[in-house]
């Protein structure tokens, strides 16, 4: 797949933070970088704990990273992983992309196979639920 040259950077930004994920119970680890209209970058990880349930994925951590950090606007978000397909982001994180986006481009990637996919939101989560901003 062809991808431009921006894109091929948020992904490499992604693969490069990927060792930081803290998966020790699942052993799948997640890796994701967000390119906000400002044109910074951010970057989160999957972040596991033993209450199973409590786990962050690594989307959301970016979503985090970019709030905390004045962004407010997605973009594109890459997604990389070592599993061996790429991953769609989860219908928790689909959402919270959405709060933040019109309808980024999301790029997702494995590193043990090669293989990329990319979609628009709006292909996987059609009307999400907003409600008026005040
Ligand atoms: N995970 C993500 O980081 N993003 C997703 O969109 C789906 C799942 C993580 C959560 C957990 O640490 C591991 O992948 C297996 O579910």
């Amino acid at each position: 797949m062809e991808l431009s040259e921006e894109t091929n950077k948020l992904l490499s930004e992604a693969v490069k933070v990927l060792k930081n994920s803290y998966a020790p119970y699942s052993n799948i680890h997640v890796a994701s970088a967000i390119l906000s209209d400002g044109g910074r970058i951010y970057v989160g990880v999957n972040v596991e704990n033993s209450s199973y349930g409590l786990t962050i994925c690594a989307e959301r951590s970016a979503v985090s990273a970019m709030i905390s950090g004045g962004g407010r606007n997605i973009v594109a978000i890459a997604i990389a992983t070592d599993y061996p397909e790429p991953l769609m982001p989860c219908g928790a994180c689909r959402q919270v992309i959405a709060e933040f986006s019109e309808n980024p481009l999301i790029v997702s990637y494995s590193t043990s196979t090669g293989k990329i996919y990319a979609v628009r939101l709006s292909d996987i989560f059609p009307r999400p639920f907003k409600l008026m901003k005040q």
